[in-house]
């Protein structure tokens, strides 16, 4: 029986590859900080309120003024043609027909197109820059035509951190597989090689403030800038026309020794206007944890594995499944801290331990 994310998660290691189930869950190096992230949530304790006359939860919100059915969202993964075929088609029908929004990576197996055509609500488009800043160009008007609703750029991966179970694997795509928004760029293969040759090959490590202010004139999209854990990079994010960021940490997956996404939330949050908006992942595996990250400041989480695990193990109805199970938590988190609505969350219910 399946009760939550990590059942999922076994029934998915089950069915995976090894390459690939060590490709999903992998971190950097000795995965310091993907065993903090999770470690994290252990550290706050919720000072839940008793006899609030709580009845229903509502776990409505919007993010960029698009509605969503509750505060956890689909973060961007690669390659998910290794969990199902269906692969980011069966992913954003899944998490659309759950109220939430899809966020597609630019490395994704299925094109931008098929998935705005298949999904029932909204599709944000992650954004990685290629040196060839025509190519570049060429994925943001694509995104745009696409009918993508915002634009994500990932800015905590100017080199790919070695995860050394890729290397032992020597990991790369399974034949038939593809990246499916570069078709005719020449870089929609690894070419056999790792994930970590084909960005160092292809992708601009010398990205800059000045690129996000690119990127800005480049598109009428709202755009969200993702990987930061310091106020002062949110800061200047938001000045150049961020509209909001992602705390993030890569799930784990670059630099080992950043800290816990969920101990950076507050202080990025304090330091931005309330009209910019916080998002958070890394780690999040239970409907409390969300409770815990709106409590400090996030509008919303993200998840990036949960999504995975539920894809490979029962596809299209398995990702709904984990959407539900979260959902099913965060209800029950709230009745019992005593909090019908998002916007009761807040830091006092917490106490960092
Ligand atoms: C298998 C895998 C692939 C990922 N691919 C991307 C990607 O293509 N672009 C990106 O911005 N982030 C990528 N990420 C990071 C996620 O967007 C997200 O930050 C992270 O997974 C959140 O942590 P969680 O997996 O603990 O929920 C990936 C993460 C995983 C696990």
């Amino acid at each position: 029986m399946l009760v939550n994310v990590h059942d999922f998660e076994a029934v998915a290691a089950a069915r995976l590859s090894q390459p690939a189930y060590d490709y999903y869950r992998g971190g950097a190096r000795d995965e310091l900080s993907l065993r903090r992230n999770r470690q994290a949530f252990a550290d706050y304790a919720v000072h839940y309120k008793v006899l609030a006359g709580v009845k229903e939860v509502d776990l409505s919100t919007s993010v960029l003024g698009m509605p969503v059915s509750m505060p956890i969202l689909a973060a961007p993964t690669a390659f998910h043609g290794m969990a199902d075929s269906g692969a980011e088609a069966a992913s954003a029908r899944a998490v659309t027909a759950e109220g939430s929004l899809f966020i597609l990576s630019t490395l994704s197996n299925t094109p931008i197109e098929e998935v705005v055509q298949q999904a029932s609500g909204p599709v944000l488009f992650q954004l990685y820059v290629y040196k060839d800043r025509g190519v570049t160009r060429e994925l943001v008007q694509r995104a745009q035509a696409a009918g993508a609703r915002a634009l994500v750029l990932t800015v905590d991966a100017p080199v790919l951190a070695v995860r050394e179970k890729d290397t032992r694997n020597r990991f790369t795509l399974p034949p038939g597989l593809v990246l499916a928004n570069l078709t005719g760029t020449g870089k929609e293969t690894l070419d056999g090689g790792g994930l970590d040759t084909y960005v160092q090959r292809h992708l601009d490590p010398g990205l800059s403030f000045q690129d996000l202010e690119w990127l800005v004139q480049q598109t009428d999209l709202p755009v969200v800038v993702k990987g930061v854990v310091r106020p002062d990079d949110a800061l200047q994010a938001a000045k150049i026309g961020a509209r909001a960021v992602v705390v993030s940490n890569h799930g784990g997956r670059q630099l080992d020794h950043a800290p816990a996404t969920l101990h950076c939330v507050a202080r990025v949050r304090q330091a931005l206007d309330p009209g910019v908006e916080v998002w958070m992942d890394g780690g999040v595996r239970r409907g409390a944890d969300a409770l815990l990250a709106c409590c400090l400041g996030a509008r919303v989480v993200l998840v990036g594995r949960p999504l995975l695990w539920g894809l490979a193990a029962a596809g299209e109805t398995g990702v709904r499944q984990v959407f539900q199970t979260l959902r099913a938590e965060l209800i029950e988190a709230m009745l019992l801290t005593g909090c019908s609505r998002l916007d009761q969350l807040s830091p006092d219910l917490v106490e960092r331990l």
